[in-house]
């Protein structure tokens, strides 16, 4: 399939933008690792104002170069290495080298989900410098080769990444599920937006390997779907929220079982919890998840709004209208 994507006549270049997604049922573990291919489903809700705008360029040199905000890597960097392995799937021939120009919204590699809506971002300029109009599905599921998370960002609202069966990995893309809800509101807060230590990939592969509670996870994964996707559509948000927090929690819970465990909660992770805990003790409907990482994104509805803001001024806001 990868084959049939003609290469022939480039534009000069291609400027893209993808949103990022957050998942509220979360993706840990793959079945396959050079295809990106998840053990369980997945659920998230994609943000809109938060994303990746990328320029690819085909340039007359003798490899990638890769500019990040203003800052050009080197080539030997591993974000230029990862890059540069998605690009050749794609590659015409082998001496064909590109410039990538990439601008984030959001810190990088911090759990902050700057992966899927770069590889996405990659994708839909790929898509656009070959004119090769696919539609998002396709898109969704070449993406998935640069970042599982990736193949949901093609779609604005509630958005499922199918598990698939295919050994191909062809029907593992993700669909739309549902708009999201004109009241919900998502809160990013960054307690540290430094690069993890330890990467989503080998964190999942240590938790596949190692941990006792793995087959479990898969099981807790299979039931939040169901919940997840009813929730939705009833609008039922304290459902929502309540299968979004411990649907996170079971999947840092897992990784914490791994052997050695991985931890990607900080002390001030925890305090923010604490607190968003002892805020909905005092009535107030405000859940968090968590990715790789140890920033928080919060959940509420936007009846809370200045509430929340006043007990987190430094959060950076998504909503849905
Ligand atoms: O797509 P990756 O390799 O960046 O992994 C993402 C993993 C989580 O963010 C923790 C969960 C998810 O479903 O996005």
């Amino acid at each position: 399939m990868l084959g049939d994507l003609q290469c022939k006549s480039p534009r000069l270049s291609a400027t893209c933008y993808a949103p990022t997604n957050i998942a509220l049922v979360k993706y840990w573990g793959k079945r396959n690792e050079q295809f990106n291919l998840p053990m369980t489903a997945s659920l998230s809700l994609t943000l809109p104002d938060f994303g990746t705008t990328t320029t690819l360029k085909i340039i007359d040199t003798d490899h990638d170069q890769l500019i990040l905000g203003s800052v050009a890597l080197p080539p030997g960097d591993p974000m230029v290495q990862r890059i540069s392995a998605f690009l050749d799937i794609f590659r015409p021939y082998t001496h064909h080298y590109y410039q990538i120009v990439t601008k984030n919204s959001l810190p990088i590699a911090a759990g902050l989900a700057s992966s899927a809506s770069g590889f996405a971002a990659l994708t839909l300029a790929l898509n656009q410098l070959y004119d090769w109009q696919l539609d998002q599905e396709t898109l969704s599921m070449l993406a998935r080769f640069g970042s599982g998370s990736a193949c949901r960002s093609f779609w604005q609202g509630f958005v499922v990444w199918h598990r698939g069966i295919r050994r191909n990995g062809f029907d593992s893309k993700g669909s739309f599920f549902a708009p999201a809800w004109a009241e919900l509101c998502l809160g990013l807060l960054v307690i540290n937006a430094a690069p993890k230590l330890l990467s989503s990939r080998h964190a999942m592969q240590q938790t596949v390997k190692t941990s006792k509670l793995y087959q479990r996870w898969e099981l807790q994964v299979a039931e939040d779907l169901v919940q997840m996707q009813q929730a939705i559509l009833a609008k039922d948000f304290e459902i929502l929220g309540t299968v979004a927090e411990a649907n996170a929690l079971t999947m840092h819970a897992t990784m914490m079982s791994s052997r050695p465990p991985i931890v990607y909660s900080t002390s001030e992770t925890w305090q923010f919890i604490e607190c968003i805990w002892e805020l909905r003790r005092q009535g107030i409907a405000i859940y968090f998840t968590q990715d790789a990482g140890p920033n928080i994104k919060l959940i509420f509805l936007e009846s809370d709004l200045h509430t929340v803001i006043r007990h987190f001024p430094e959060i950076q806001i998504q909503r849905f209208k």
